[in-house]
């Protein structure tokens, strides 16, 4: 029976492995980085923690007998991505990347395009002195020393990062709808957004909030996509899976 894992941390990845793991003719195992303490567990077998680069993957590769590989891992998360194409190709596994899209600027959105966190924060002090960060834990370090501005930051866990100054820290995850996140901004009196374009539905409420309060919002671009087979679905990597079984 052929053997597949998913790079996930995405509810893509979930779908997909409830989907996969509802399909007899195939085994699936999900991989997890292991960042939150509680993430939601996927249908199958499920492993948590780093592999240790391109060898290590390359290793578990090998001594999980696995035969297709599905990275449905944020669009954000380029080391991992870039280690799975590096690791398929040299253990000769078929690689499919599940990416979902990208948002698209509206003529009614204030994006500001950046290329990294780095340049969102240089950037941060020309549009605004109340800004929402929505970043993960490890993006939030260049903010920290910017000096006259408040930060609003939301985390999924409730770590604070050291070195703010004036700043106040939320626990909470998706899905946020707009009308939450209108709410959640006028309260905070935000008069800027800092987002990585994420896509997807779940987090698009503060997207459509920033655009009716015609706030700025600065959008970090995505890295480069790993290249190779891509789809933008789960339905279309369910296909991609399934054309591969009947021809197994
Ligand atoms: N970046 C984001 O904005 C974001 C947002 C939501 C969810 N996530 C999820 O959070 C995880 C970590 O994201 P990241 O941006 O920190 O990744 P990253 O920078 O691409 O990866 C850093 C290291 O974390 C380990 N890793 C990442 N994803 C893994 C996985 N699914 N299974 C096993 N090890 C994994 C790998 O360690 P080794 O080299 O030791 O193998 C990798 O080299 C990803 O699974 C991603 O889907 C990320």
């Amino acid at each position: 029976m052929p053997r597949l894992l998913i790079l996930g941390g995405t509810a893509e990845a979930v779908e997909l492995a409830r989907r996969a793991a509802a399909n007899p003719k195939i085994e699936v195992v999900s991989s997890l980085a292991g960042r939150t303490s509680r993430p939601r567990r996927p249908a199958g077998g499920l492993r948590v923690g780093g592999f240790g680069g391109v060898d290590g993957l390359l290793d578990y590769l090998h001594q999980g007998a696995i035969d297709l590989l599905v990275d449905a891992t944020h669009p954000y998360a380029a080391v991992i991505s870039h280690n799975a194409d590096q690791a398929c190709r040299r253990a000769g596994i078929e690689r499919l990347s599940l990416v979902r899209p990208a948002w698209r600027a509206e003529p009614n959105d204030r994006w500001i395009e950046v290329p990294d966190a780095a340049a969102a924060a240089a950037r941060l002090p020309d549009l605004g002195h109340r800004a929402f960060l929505t970043l993960g834990r490890r993006d939030l370090e260049v903010f920290a020393s910017r000096a006259g501005i408040w930060f609003l930051v939301r985390l999924i866990e409730v770590r604070p990062p050291t070195g703010f100054a004036d700043a106040t820290f939320i626990q909470d995850r998706g899905p946020f709808t707009r009308q939450a996140e209108l709410a959640l901004m006028r309260e905070h009196r935000i008069d800027c957004l800092v987002s990585k374009n994420s896509g997807g539905e779940a987090t698009h409420g503060k997207i459509l909030a920033a655009r009716e309060l015609s706030l700025p919002v600065l959008m970090i671009a995505r890295p480069p996509p790993p290249g190779g087979a891509q789809v933008a679905s789960v339905m279309e990597a369910q296909d991609w899976l399934g054309q591969r079984i009947r021809e197994g």
